[in-house]
């Protein structure tokens, strides 16, 4: 078990477009492996590799329904239009509204190598929209509709 190290905003790497996984071999499982540590480690919903500094296009998620790890994941599909809070690790103590599909279909390689299909709508439609921007440069707060400004006393 490895935590690795967050990269925040500002930092360039995160602007960066992130490569395609051409082999699955034991640096990528590594990685797969400390992104699901680093994801439960900061208590996040979701962890795209730039986010822990590696330009690949690799992604883990876990809504509650235990960790999904996503290669190559691409939308295929999409459908209707939700509007919901987002937040990232990257981008510590803001919080807004952004507007996602409600419903998406991603195609992706498993672990194994093998091309799956996974159907996500409402909060796990909002995580593959957010990871998978990620891996092309772009953070929720490009998208953020409202930023959500805490109030006073609840500041910490
Ligand atoms: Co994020």
């Amino acid at each position: 078990m490895a935590i690795r190290q967050i990269r925040y905003e500002g930092d360039p790497i995160l602007r960066k477009l992130s490569r395609e996984v051409t082999e699955i071999n034991e640096r990528i499982e590594i990685l797969l492996e400390d992104m699901v540590d680093t994801m439960y480690h900061n208590e996040g919903v979701g962890l795209a590799a730039p986010q822990v500094g590696v330009l690949r296009r690799v992604v883990v998620i876990d809504i509650g329904d235990g960790p999904l790890k996503l290669i190559n994941p691409v939308i295929i599909e999409e459908e209707g239009e939700n509007i919901g809070v987002e937040a990232c690790l990257s981008v510590p103590n803001r919080i807004g509204t952004v507007q996602r599909p409600e419903k998406v279909v991603v195609r992706y390689l498993d672990e194994d190598g093998k091309e799956k299909d996974i159907e996500g709508t409402g909060l796990l439609a909002k995580a593959l929209c957010h990871e998978i921007d990620h891996l092309n440069g772009v953070l929720f707060i490009d998208k953020m509709i409202e930023e959500i400004v805490p109030k006073e006393d609840e500041r910490d």
